[in-house]
C-alpha cells in the first residue's frame, strides 16, 4: 500500500464509493529504452507512484509540461498499457489482472478521446459506421436500432443527423473532435479519458468542446481524466488537478485550492506562464533533466529558486497540507502571504 494511500482516501470527492470510478493507487511504468548496441538498455520511469481517485461526474486534470508522463498515465488508466506496478480499480472492478468474465465490461467502461480525431477516424468509412460499428461489434441490437442511436448521439454532441452520411475529411476540426467524442459514449462508458482534446482547436472551438464535454458530463454523470499542459483550459473544466513533473506528482487536489494558492513551485511556475492566471513572473531556467537521469532529491531541484541543500538529496513524499497533497520541504512557507516572486537559478549553479 503506497504511503499517500490514507491521506488520499480522506480528501477523496465522492460521495459514496460506489461512485468512485476510478482507484488508482501508486501507479508506475517503466520503460526500458536501448541506448546502442552494446549498452545494457537503461530503465526509464515514465510515471513513477500516481495516486488518485476519480468519482462519477467528476473530472480530473492531468496538467505537466511535455514528457512528464501525462499520456503514460492515460493509457495505464485507459487499459491500453499494463503498469509496470500499483493497482488500478476500474467501476469496483481490479483492472491490473480483471476476472476473465468482467473484460468486456471493463473495457467499454472506459474510452478514449485524442487530441487528433482526424488520426484516429478511419477516412474511408462514414460517420454512421464509425459510430455504429462500436454497437455492432459489443451488443446485439439490431441494424435498424444501432442506427436511431447514432443519430441520436450526433444530435447529443451539436451535429444534424444528415453528418452521418458524410466522410472524416468533410469536416472542420471541431466538428471531428465532436464525433470522436460521440464515437466514444456509443458503448455507454462510465470514464472518458482524454489526452489534449482541444490543444490542436483554435480558441473558440475549444470553449465550444469544452461546453459540449461538460454538458455530456452534467447529463450522463460521465467521470473525465482530462490530459492537459494548458491551464487555461483546465480552468474551466477540471474538479481536481494532478500535477506531474518527471513522473512523479507534485501537488493535487480541488482546482480551486490549487489554482488559487499553489504551495509547489513548479505549480507557481505553470500557473505564472498562464495567461489570466499569473500571481507572480516566476522564470524557470534551466532544462527539464532526463528522465533517464532524474535528480536524486526532489525531482523539481535542479529548477527551483526555493531549494536547499536537503531538496537535493532527500526526496520529499507528498503529503495532506491545507486541502491538498503537495511534495515540497516547504510548502507550509507558501500557505500565508502572496507566493514570491523567484527566479530559479540555473542547475549549473549546485
Ligand atoms: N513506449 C515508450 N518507450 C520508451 N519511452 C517512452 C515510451 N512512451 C513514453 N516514453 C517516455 O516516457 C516519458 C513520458 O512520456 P509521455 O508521452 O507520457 O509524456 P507526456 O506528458 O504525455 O508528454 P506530451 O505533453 O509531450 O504529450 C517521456 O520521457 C517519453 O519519452
Ligand atoms: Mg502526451
Amino acid at each position: 500500500m503506497s504511503a499517500v494511500e490514507p491521506d488520499l482516501k480522506s480528501m477523496t470527492t465522492e460521495r459514496s464509493s460506489s461512485e468512485t470510478v476510478v482507484d488508482a493507487v501508486d501507479l508506475k511504468r517503466v520503460y526500458e529504452v536501448r541506448r546502442g548496441l552494446f549498452r545494457a538498455p537503461a530503465k526509464l520511469q515514465a510515471v513513477g507512484g500516481v495516486s488518485f481517485k476519480l468519482a462519477r461526474g467528476r473530472t480530473l486534470a492531468v496538467v505537466g509540461e511535455s514528457g512528464c508522463g501525462k499520456s503514460t498515465l492515460a493509457r495505464m488508466v485507459s487499459l491500453i498499457e499494463r503498469p509496470t506496478s500499483g493497482r488500478l480499480t476500474l467501476i469496483g472492478v481490479d483492472a491490473v489482472d480483471p476476472p476473465p468474465d468482467r473484460k468486456r465490461e471493463l473495457r467499454q467502461a472506459v474510452q478514449l478521446v485524442f487530441q487528433n480525431p482526424f488520426g484516429s477516424l478511419n477516412p474511408r468509412k462514414k460517420i454512421a459506421a464509425v459510430l455504429e460499428d462500436p454497437l455492432a461489434i459489443n451488443t446485439t441490437l439490431s441494424k435498424a436500432d444501432r442506427a436511431a442511436k447514432a443519430r441520436d448521439m450526433l444530435a447529443r454532441v451539436g451535429l444534424r443527423p444528415e453528418h452521418a452520411n458524410r466522410y472524416p475529411h468533410m469536416f472542420s476540426g471541431g466538428q471531428r473532435q465532436r464525433i470522436a467524442i460521440a464515437r466514444a459514449l456509443m458503448l455507454e462508458p462510465r470514464l472518458l479519458v482524454a489526452d489534449e482534446p482541444v490543444s490542436a482547436l483554435d480558441v473558440s472551438i475549444q470553449a465550444q468542446v469544452l461546453n459540449l464535454l461538460a454538458d455530456l458530463q452534467a447529463e450522463l454523470g460521465l467521470a473525465y481524466l482530462f490530459i492537459s499542459h494548458d491551464l487555461g483550459v483546465v480552468r474551466h473544466i477540471a474538479h481536481d488537478v494532478l500535477v506531474m513533473y518527471l513522473g512523479h506528482a507534485v501537488e493535487q487536489g480541488p482546482k480551486a485550492r490549487i489554482f488559487s494558492r499553489p504551495l509547489h513551485p513548479y505549480t507557481q511556475a505553470l500557473l505564472a506562464s498562464t495567461p489570466g492566471l499569473a500571481t507572480a513572473r516566476i522564470v524557470l531556467q534551466g532544462e527539464l533533466p532526463s528522465p533517464l537521469d532524474p535528480p536524486a532529491g526532489c525531482v523539481f531541484s535542479t529548477r527551483c529558486g526555493h531549494a536547499t541543500e536537503r531538496c537535493h538529496i532527500e526526496r520529499p513524499l507528498l503529503r495532506a497540507l491545507d486541502e491538498r497533497m503537495v511534495a515540497c520541504h516547504y510548502a507550509e512557507k507558501f500557505i500565508d502571504g502572496p507566493v514570491a516572486v523567484q527566479i530559479a537559478r540555473s542547475p549549473m549553479a549546485f
